[in-house]
């Protein structure tokens, strides 16, 4: 327990610390992988590259530290994020490695103004923070080895076909080495792949939805290959994936996880709203509902440049075929000549609240989107704008996880 000395000291230099946040946290990454470049294996480069990590670090221990006298208010958060550490392998022995270094971090970058009395108190406010993570992970550890086929850490697959969905998209349908029985899942989540790419110092790890219901003897993952472009380098893993992993070789994947869940106790409509490759979980959903014969009505839209990128689009019909109460449509916008003429899509151009609330029976429904981010802005936006209830909005970042409420 906390005095209120401390508490009050915490309080005080939160805003004074989130005024110099991203300087301390990417002072801490500097210090951190100086210290223990073994934890390069587990961090994604491209994201510190970019300086989201950092930003989602520090976000996360200063709202932490706000809550410090009541951190049940950021339970939700912290389950998210120990959704991803589970998936990640990150182990109670990290903790005070990362510690130490987020308090270096904030006297180097702090200076004098960095006292004892501020040091001592961040230090115990971090073990309480820490010790809620710890016990949050270690529970997720221990439900997924003890479910049907679980697993702790990673477990190698064998990649039993590789099927091209569209000109970006491939899905690698994998299947356990060990020939052992598959954990159920919920539809939505994620697995994280750890890949040993020829001539790289450290292991890669990235996270990517299953495609699929669940249910199957396999799990299945669809991957955007991600170009290099002069503004933008490409994507390490996704090209790996793409261009040298084939049938019969093996991926590392630790067990399902992520919040992003279809609530399967609802019986309202069901939005899907997908932009580009964000249509794997909503898919998994689809699949999950047609299959287990539900009768909600289920509205599918998927937006994407044109036919050509449109991923799983036969799959989807297939599903939708199956089931009266499902509603599909394609948003394409720059569609071609040929998907004009084939009458390929339902919307050109970019989805509207005007078409939105044409096409959705009713705003009293339960909205699962996942996209590029901006996409996500843009539904967000319009679902604000109609009015649809902020406990039915439900969405999943591609990367370090952000919120569209504080936009
Ligand atoms: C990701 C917070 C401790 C390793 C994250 C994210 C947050 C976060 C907000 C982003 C989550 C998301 O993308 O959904 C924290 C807090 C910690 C803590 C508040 C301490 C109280 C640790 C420790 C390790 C660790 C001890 C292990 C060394 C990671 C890794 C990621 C991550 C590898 C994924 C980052 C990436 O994409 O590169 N953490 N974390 N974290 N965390 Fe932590």
């Amino acid at each position: 327990m906390l005095s209120k000395q401390t508490i009050d000291i915490i309080k005080s230099t939160v805003p004074v610390l989130e005024v110099h946040g991203t300087t301390i946290t990417k002072r801490f990454y500097q210090l951190l992988f100086t210290a223990h470049p073994e934890l390069l294996h587990m961090f994604n480069h491209a994201n510190q590259t970019k300086g989201r990590q950092q930003t989602a670090l520090a976000n996360a221990v200063y709202a932490a530290a706000l809550h410090i006298d009541k951190l049940e208010m950021i339970l939700p958060a912290v389950k998210q994020i120990a959704h991803k550490h589970r998936s990640l392998g990150v182990k109670a022995e990290h903790y005070p490695i990362v510690g130490q270094m987020l308090l270096t971090a904030i006297k180097d970058v702090l200076g004098d103004a960095a006292t004892e009395e501020i040091l001592g108190a961040w230090a115990e406010a971090y073990g309480i923070i820490a010790n809620v993570f710890i016990e949050t992970e270690a529970e997720m550890y221990k439900q997924a080895e003890q479910q049907n086929g679980g697993w702790a850490d990673y477990r190698a697959f064998r990649v039993e076909r590789k099927v091209r969905e569209s000109d970006v998209i491939t899905s690698f349908y994998l299947v356990p080495e060990d020939g052992g029985a598959l954990p159920a899942f919920e539809p939505g989540q994620y697995v994280s792949v750890k890949v040993h790419i020829p001539g790289e110092t450290y292991t890669h790890i990235r996270q990517y939805s299953l495609s699929g219901g669940p249910g199957k003897p396999y799990y299945r993952i669809s991957v955007k290959r991600e170009d290099e472009f002069p503004n933008r380098p490409g994507g390490k893993v996704s090209r790996y994936l793409h261009e040298q992993i084939n049938q019969a070789d093996v991926l590392w994947l630790s067990a399902p996880a992520g919040h992003f869940t279809l609530d399967r106790m609802d019986t309202r409509p069901v939005v899907l709203i997908s932009g580009g490759v964000g249509l794997t979980p909503l898919v998994s959903m689809l699949s999950t509902l047609t299959e287990s014969h539900s009768d909600r009505p289920v509205t599918f839209i998927h937006a994407a440049q044109n036919a050509s990128v449109h991923a799983l689009r036969s799959e989807v019909e297939e599903l939708a075929s199956r089931a009266s109460q499902v509603s599909l449509y394609w948003c394409y916008d720059k569609p071609t000549e040929d998907d004009r003429a084939a009458q390929a899509f339902h919307k050109e151009g970019y989805i509207d609240l005007p078409w939105l609330q044409d096409v959705v029976p009713t705003k009293d429904a339960s909205f699962y989107f996942c996209g590029p981010e901006p996409f996500m802005r843009m539904v967000f936006g319009l679902l604000k704008e109609w009015g649809v209830a902020s406990e039915d909005i439900h969405y999943e970042f591609f990367g370090p996880s952000g919120s569209l409420e504080a936009a």
